[in-house]
């Protein structure tokens, strides 16, 4: 009896040290049998899971936002379904559109209407297509950097992060009270992504001439890139779907 305890314990330990993945023990390859050849070793599904992870974390997209995605993105009235459409077309038109001055999507308006979802479950997709999107929610982020800016290394390689990226997703632009350094700040990373026609997606709850007129230079700016993607949610809390 206690010897059969014993074995079945050390089964459990066996299993236990078992692969986290069963179908390439981990090494990342599988063999694939080839008719009139040796079999060829490919590249196991894992990995690409593995690196959609790693892209994600560096992306500054917090595990919580991982279900801010098309599919949990309800129809509910009329500019819902505009704007998912909006989103969706967007996506489609990217790989013809990234390398020109209108490749960016805007979504502005009313509190509470899914910008930020749209915006994230777009950021989602390009990930999961190894399109490296840089997450920037422009509150936290533009605190940090006002926090550093005596430090002018740190300062250089936080703005650079943000003027590189492959995608930016700025997320509530302009919210809370507006200072002239958060202006210059913002347009420095802009203006370099206008001028080398770097894709962005702006969430924000000023309208397109609340933009304008917070910043001229960085209004238009955001309205050209974005001119064939613009979402205006109309304000009014029958769009506000926390409070539906
Ligand atoms: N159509 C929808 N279907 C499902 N969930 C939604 C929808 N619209 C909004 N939500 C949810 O409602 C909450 C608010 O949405 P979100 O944060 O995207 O709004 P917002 O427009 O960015 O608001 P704010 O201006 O306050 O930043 C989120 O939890 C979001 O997932
Ligand atoms: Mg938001
Ligand atoms: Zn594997």
């Amino acid at each position: 009896m206690k010897e059969e305890g014993f074995q079945k314990r050390s089964e459990e330990k066996l299993v236990k040290k078992s692969y986290n993945c069963g179908k390439c023990n981990d090494t990342g390859w599988i063999l694939a049998p080839q008719e009139h050849s040796a079999p060829i070793a490919i590249s196991c599904s894992c990995r690409e899971l593995d690196r959609i992870k790693t892209d994600w974390e560096r992306s500054g997209i917090k595990t919580e936002q991982s279900n801010l995605t098309f599919s949990n993105f309800c129809i509910w009235n009329e500019s819902s379904g505009r704007a998912k459409d909006i989103a969706l077309a967007y996506y489609k038109d990217f790989n013809s559109i990234r390398r020109t001055r209108k490749n960016s999507i805007l979504f502005c308006g009313q509190v509470g209407s899914g910008k930020s979802h749209l915006s994230i479950a777009l950021a989602l997709n390009f990930l999961r297509k190894n399109v490296k999107v840089v997450y920037m929610p422009y509150r936290d982020a533009i605190m940090k950097i006002k926090q550093n800016i005596m430090d002018d290394e740190y300062y250089q390689k936080i703005i650079s992060k943000y003027q590189l990226a492959e995608v930016l997703l700025i997320d509530d632009l302009f919210k809370g009270k507006i200072s002239e350094s958060d202006i210059s700040i913002i347009f420095e990373i802009l203006n370099y992504r206008y001028l080398n026609n770097l894709p962005i997606i702006v969430s924000t709850e000023c309208v397109v001439d609340k933009l304008l007129y917070i910043d001229e230079a960085i209004g238009s700016r955001i309205y050209e890139m974005s001119k064939d993607y613009i979402m205006e949610i109309g304000k009014g809390k029958e769009n506000n779907y926390r409070l539906r």
